[in-house]
């Protein structure tokens, strides 16, 4: 059993589909262990996605991460990084495969509808992150 944090981005939430979203989760089996839904901070997510400081697209990132609501989720299941990684498809929605969240409800590099941890290390830290115990 794995653990990976989960990001419903404002896009998502914006457009309505955080339900359409987490429905996919579950269907692939996956629980949800913890949920919330709140607007980061710049302190959170320059933490949350500190691995990209300095690259072109970091301003972008942070602005729109925190221009409205995101949903946070802890979940958990049988092969969890790989396997929500597959649901999601890749980070361009434009390349992404069909049948996979970004590729339905992504609309561009930032604006992708979805994050989930990359591997169990980063798991762990993310979580840390969004949900302090
Ligand atoms: P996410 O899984 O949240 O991790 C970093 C995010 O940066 C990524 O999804 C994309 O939404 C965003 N991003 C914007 N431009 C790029 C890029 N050129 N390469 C990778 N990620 C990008």
């Amino acid at each position: 059993m794995e653990r990976s944090l989960v990001l419903i981005k404002p896009d998502a939430v914006k457009s309505k589909n955080v339900g359409n979203i987490i429905s996919i989760y579950e269907k692939n089996d996956f629980q949800i262990e913890q949920i919330k839904i709140l607007i980061p901070d710049e302190l959170l997510l320059s933490r949350h996605y500190e691995e990209h400081k300095g690259k072109d697209f970091y301003g972008e990132l942070i602005e729109f991460m925190r221009s409205d609501r995101v949903v946070a989720m802890v979940l958990s299941g049988n092969n969890a990084i790989k396997e929500i990684r597959r649901i999601n498809g890749s980070t361009n929605p434009f390349e992404a495969e069909e049948g996979t969240i970004r590729k339905t409800y992504g609309t561009g590099l930032t604006m992708n509808a979805v994050h989930s941890s990359a591997s169990n290390e980063e798991a762990e830290r993310e979580i840390s992150i969004w949900f302090q115990q």
